[in-house]
């Protein structure tokens, strides 16, 4: 456990498949074989690499093995050439036998009950269906995924869905069939089975299909539809935190500080020397998620929901601000 009570140790990868083109699955496992643990379908983990004695940082790459096997954790990794390393990292330098320091799990993707699921995944948003489907299945429930790539050399896990699930799957590689068209799917009055009173929507991958989600679902029930980001939402619920100043009482710690126009909340009460988790820093592992006991939230996260936002009880204060003149934090 680290400081913040979370799992925090440092695992060996047991096993490495490339399970897609530029993506490698891992298999971690403790090195004295002690269980791992428990986590559910739609839990992620941080990877905590080192590129160097002054450069920590970590990545979160969603659970995607069996939640019933407790003595190891499986990742996939798509390889992203303009992104900002954690992934070339673990192509480049993680192989069978490497350690790896690891944080979690934790869940803000988490699949409710429901007699009838439609999951959507773009690419390596494939990653966190995975046991979903398996999930969905076991309880006997009516589900369908709808899975595009670009291809289907790049669609991980695409054969075996196929194979164990048959027509519940529903394969689009792009250079194939085109874009994956959400519409017949989710937009009434075309609504395909599953979709209808009581479904609830999975979906993950990346912008453009998550918003082509959103806006398709907007007249369904609240809650319908649960998305989940690996980058930062650019709509404006996701613009840059930033603006006023405003005073912040930190209840538990006894500390009335004042959060300046660009330093964060987060950056803020860690210079006061309250200690306090975190990890992306941009709003989107939920890591650094902390109880609102007055003052009304400008949420920027990519995390909460819209109902969790409206009720204002907590916030990722690594991004989110105030819009009022004081907040007050349970920390
Ligand atoms: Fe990731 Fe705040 S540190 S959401």
């Amino acid at each position: 456990m680290n400081p913040g009570g979370e799992y925090e140790d440092t695992l060996l990868v047991a096993r490495r498949e490339e399970v897609a083109s530029d993506v490698v699955a891992l298999t971690l496992r403790h090195p004295a074989g002690r269980d791992l643990p428990a986590w559910e379908p739609g839990a992620h983990l941080d990877l905590v690499l080192d590129a160097g004695p002054a450069r920590r940082y970590s990545r979160q790459y969603s659970l995607c093995g069996d939640p019933a096997d407790r003595a190891s954790w499986r990742i996939a990794v798509l390889r992203v050439p303009a992104g900002r390393g954690g992934s070339a990292h673990v192509h480049d330098t993680l192989t069978e036998g490497s350690a790896v320091r690891v944080r979690g799990p934790r869940n803000h993707f988490a699949l409710r009950p429901a007699a009838r699921y439609l999951f959507v995944a773009g690419g390596i948003g494939i990653t966190p269906l995975l046991p979903m489907t398996a999930a969905a299945e076991a309880a006997g429930a009516d589900w369908r995924l709808l899975y595009g790539g670009r291809t289907r050399a790049s669609m991980a896990f695409a054969d075996e869905l196929a194979s164990a699930y048959g027509d519940k799957v529903r394969l689009v590689p792009q250079d194939e069939e085109g874009l994956l068209d959400l519409a017949p799917y989710l937009t009434a009055p075309h609504l395909t089975a599953p979709a209808g009173p009581g479904t609830l929507v999975y979906c993950c991958g990346p912008e453009p299909l998550l918003q082509v989600a959103e806006e398709a679902c907007r007249d369904w029930p609240e809650g319908s539809l649960r998305t989940e980001r690996f980058q930062p939402r650019t709509d404006d619920a996701g613009t840059e935190p930033g603006g006023r100043a405003f005073e912040l009482v930190l209840t538990r710690s006894g500390l009335t500080l004042t959060v300046e126009p660009e330093r964060s909340v987060l950056r803020t009460v860690e210079a006061a020397g309250v200690p306090v988790l975190y990890s992306c820093e941009e709003g989107t592992c939920g890591t650094c998620e902390t109880d609102v006991l007055e003052g009304e939230v400008d949420h920027h996260d990519s995390v909460l929901t819209d109902e969790e936002r409206a009720s204002g009880e907590t916030m990722m204060i690594c991004v989110s601000r105030c819009r009022g003149p004081r907040l007050v934090l349970d920390l």
